[in-house]
């Protein structure tokens, strides 16, 4: 089932989000919704609070990005569940980034080029695991978001004030993009 990805300016986008236990309700229904709704709208990464969820659930697909044969090796579909950042580090490296809850606005966000992340699968196995490159950079954002935290929010000053009014219009409802949105 295709779920509604709630827009920037939803007070929900901007809160730091719970650990579920396995006891939590058609988890397995979630995730797989999660997955759809991420892939109609063309992402590689949906959190749970961008579908109204405050918990602690994020989804990352880079097999689709990758383009180089090593990039394809090291790209991962996986679930992310208590997600806990453990380390960031490396080069901080520019990027342009996008989101699915603020459709038509991108920009270069810096972050460290590597991160290691403990979380749990779907099945409640606890991993620990480190990441770099395109993994890093999605996971990071995706992280981010379970944190409360935007994109946005980590643009330079003189960017975020170009992106101002697009922002503000975001945040009434009005956008032009081809997948379900709420605000
Ligand atoms: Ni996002």
């Amino acid at each position: 089932m295709i779920l509604p990805i709630v827009l920037y300016g939803n007070p929900g986008l901007k809160k730091k989000c719970t650990p579920i236990d396995a006891e939590y309700p058609e988890l397995t229904d979630l995730i797989e919704n999660m997955w759809q709704t991420m892939y109609q709208a063309h992402g590689v990464g949906l959190a749970a609070p961008q579908v109204g969820l405050n918990i602690r659930l994020f989804v990352v697909d880079t097999t689709q990005t990758a383009k180089e044969e090593k990039d394809k090796a090291e790209s991962i579909k996986q679930v992310f569940i208590n997600a806990e950042m453990i380390d960031e580090f490396g080069e901080p490296l520019d990027y342009e980034e996008g989101c699915l809850s603020i459709p038509n606005i991108h920009g270069d966000v810096t972050r460290p080029e590597s991160i290691s992340i403990r979380y749990l699968d779907p099945e409640f196995n606890l991993h620990t695991e480190t990441y770099t490159g395109m993994n890093a950079r999605v996971i990071q954002h995706e992280y981010d978001h379970i944190e409360g935290i935007l994109f946005t929010e980590k643009l330079k000053p003189l960017k975020r004030a170009r992106l101002a009014k697009k922002l503000d219009k975001i945040k009434k409802g009005i956008v032009d993009c081809d997948y379900k949105v709420k605000r």
